[in-house]
């Protein structure tokens, strides 16, 4: 650990180097938590996205595995904190396909390791501390499986993964409830719908989209682009988190969603009208006529959607960045950012997974 923590609430930020942990840290450091920022840094996890923090007092890192029982135990021991949020994994779902070893043993082992941690530290807390302390264990409505009618998953859906990443963050969120339902550890699991926003990973479906339209290459989309995913801005994900820690009662969960269900096809639409205008193409055509539908993922969910409704009612959260605003925000981030992130390393650090191919490469999750 680079740094030892001030005093003040302290937080731990897991996967705090990634996409929405980088936006989580921002927030709770905004809000003057000290936060230590727990990431091995993989091909996903980029200190750069912190880099308007890098001379914030309130900010540690430890570049650490969290799959390693020591270094989890040492910086827990050490840092000391109120909260821990849980968010390091792979969250690549194409990824999972082609090599699942490597989340069964992030996504699933890391989270049991981090539990197994947690325990022993709240255990040795005094109970003032013990009382407030809270891990959320930051879980995804892939868990749920997929819906081929218009209804939503809610907090008491069944779960039935289809993929290795849905599988292995069932399973995580399985261990996360017995730690709960065993020792008492008060864990909180948030099941979010796909969120996006700026410094999202180039090989997500929005990235993809604007990255291959400015290329000149084809935007490829699965099948005939008729699955449905629910979008949240990134944003409004991390407030919806830390109402959880603040304000829920203990042994809670809540699904986090913006009640907006779209085709991926009109996603790509909405990206390639917004590029239009945007940053338009020289002889005035739209970017929509490089789109091509590509082969199927295998276990490719149908839809997705969730009912936010416990969340909304009961913490008083609910979004506050609506789909057409985030997505202006997200479009113009990227065209602004274009050299964001060097795309470092691809493969993954035991070099499982092949180099996606830019021609079919398309995470619709
Ligand atoms: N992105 C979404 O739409 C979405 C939706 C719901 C839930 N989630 C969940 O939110 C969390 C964050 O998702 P994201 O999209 O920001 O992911 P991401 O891939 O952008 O970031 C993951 C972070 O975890 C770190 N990491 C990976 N393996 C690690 C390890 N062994 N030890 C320590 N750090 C490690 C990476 O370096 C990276 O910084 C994940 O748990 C994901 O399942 C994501």
């Amino acid at each position: 650990m680079e740094s030892r923590h001030v005093d003040g609430s302290r937080v731990m930020v897991t996967g705090g180097a990634g996409f929405i942990g980088s936006h989580l840290v921002r927030n709770l450091v905004h809000l003057g938590h000290s936060v230590l920022c727990f990431d091995k840094l993989s091909y996903a996890g980029h200190r750069e996205s912190l880099d308007d923090l890098a001379s914030s007092s309130k900010l540690h890192w430890c570049i650490e595995d969290v799959c390693d029982p020591q270094a989890v135990r040492s910086a827990i021991n050490s840092f000391a904190p109120t909260a821990i949020f849980h968010l390091a994994a792979e969250s690549h779902v194409d990824r999972s396909i082609d090599g699942p070893l490597v989340f069964a043993q992030t996504n699933t082992m890391g989270t049991v390791c981090l539990l197994d941690a947690s325990l022993s530290y709240w255990k040795g807390l005094d109970p003032a501390r013990r009382e407030r302390f809270r891990l959320i264990q930051v879980s995804t409505d892939e868990v749920y499986g997929e819906l081929m009618d218009e209804s939503s998953f809610h907090e008491q859906s069944r779960y039935d993964p289809s993929s290795p990443y849905s599988a292995s963050k069932a399973a995580a969120d399985h261990f996360a409830r017995s730690f709960r339902r065993t020792y008492g550890l008060p864990v909180h699991i948030t099941n979010s719908s796909n969120n996006y926003g700026p410094f999202q990973h180039p090989e997500k479906l929005i990235p993809v989209i604007i990255r291959h339209a400015l290329a000149g290459q084809t935007i490829p989309v699965y099948g005939q682009g008729l699955n449905v995913r629910d979008w949240l801005y990134v944003t409004d994900h991390c407030q919806a988190l830390i109402d959880v820690w603040k304000k829920s009662a203990p042994g809670e969960d809540y699904i986090v969603g913006a009640r907006c269900a779209i085709r991926n096809l009109d996603v790509v639409h909405a990206v390639c009208h917004l590029l239009d205008s945007l940053s338009p193409l020289v002889n005035a055509e739209s970017y929509r006529n490089q789109i091509q539908f590509v082969k199927d993922r295998p276990g490719h969910d149908y839809r997705y959607a969730v009912d936010p409704d416990k969340i909304m009612s009961k913490l008083g959260w609910k979004p506050a960045v609506t789909w057409e605003d985030g997505l202006r925000k997200t479009v113009q981030w990227y065209l602004a950012h274009s050299s964001w992130p060097r795309i470092k390393n691809l493969e993954s650090s035991k070099g499982v997974f092949r180099e996606p191919n830019l021609g079919t490469e398309s995470d619709q999750s």
